[in-house]
């Protein structure tokens, strides 16, 4: 795990799964949101701050053995670079590449660069390469769980009119009106076809959090509430009021297919979310 620690903001990422499990601005109070009965194994996602889904999302399609949400979170990631940058914000760089194990369950090569900066924002970026002399086509989150007062008191803008695949109740397409999405019981929402910035109010925690994207056109929101809180054993029974997700992706009608390269030039997609906090 790497420690950040400079006077514009202090945060921590894992080699597992680089996965960044804080970010806090000087300031303000953290950001992301953690479980405190998260497992820190091999072998099992940490549950809270930013996991990488890759190269699906959700459950594997026709393999109900494989991992949901791909292998990226579960698997050590290499640390490739840490800088200082002028501004005194420090970029970290972890990669990950195809191997045996992650052939197995999904037979492609690739390269996975998940590059973060820690500073007033926290900018996330995640790029894949087709390594291979096939197509892929593959989902990629980045699932971010922010922390709140009380989800039961906050609003999401950014997705007014926006379809979405209500994971609760997969009858068709859906779409809201222009008011601002608020949390009233379990919400599990796949937005598609939408490259909006979203508005994470939280007036009762006297802040706004920003969520600004690139190289993404879906965005999920996610509160387990009650009764899917009390069946995850990594997610504690009375957690689900300080969290909400709302996830910077590309999955379902919005997956990637990146045609091989041709020469020896891998062909990439890179994805990008910059998270900014205002005081209220
Ligand atoms: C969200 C999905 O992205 O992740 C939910 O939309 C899912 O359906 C949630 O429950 C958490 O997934 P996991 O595998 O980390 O428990």
């Amino acid at each position: 795990m790497l420690v950040i620690d400079t006077p514009a903001a202090s945060g921590r990422m894992y080699l597992h799964g680089a996965h960044v499990t804080a970010w806090r601005p000087a300031g303000h109070e953290p950001v992301l949101w953690m479980s405190g009965k998260s497992w820190y194994e091999t072998g099992k996602p940490i549950r809270g701050g930013v996991p990488i889904c890759f190269p699906w999302f959700g459950p594997k399609a026709g393999d109900a053995s494989a991992p949901a949400h791909g292998f990226a979170r579960l698997k050590n990631w290499t640390l490739a670079d840490v800088t200082r940058n002028a501004d005194g914000a420090i970029t970290v760089t972890m990669t990950l590449y195809a191997d045996d194990a992650t052939r197995a369950m999904w037979p492609h090569d690739f390269a996975a660069m998940m590059r973060v900066t820690f500073g007033p924002t926290l900018q996330l970026e995640l790029r894949i390469d087709n390594t291979g002399d096939q197509p892929i086509h593959f989902a990629e989150v980045l699932h971010t769980y922010f922390a709140v007062s009380d989800v039961r008191q906050v609003s999401v803008t950014g997705l007014a009119g926006a379809m979405y695949h209500d994971r609760l109740d997969p009858t068709g397409l859906k779409t809201r009106g222009d008011q601002p999405i608020t949390i009233t019981g379990e919400t599990d929402r796949l937005y598609i076809h939408t490259e909006s910035a979203c508005v994470l109010n939280d007036p009762a925690g006297h802040r706004a959090i920003t969520i600004r994207k690139t190289g993404s056109r879906s965005t999920v929101v996610w509160n387990p509430w009650v009764n899917k809180s009390k069946a995850m054993p990594d997610f504690g029974d009375d957690e689900w009021p300080g969290m909400i997700c709302i996830e910077t992706l590309n999955a379902g009608e919005n997956a990637v297919t990146l045609p091989p390269a041709p020469g020896t030039a891998a062909q990439s997609h890179t994805m990008a979310a910059t998270i900014e906090v205002k005081r209220l």
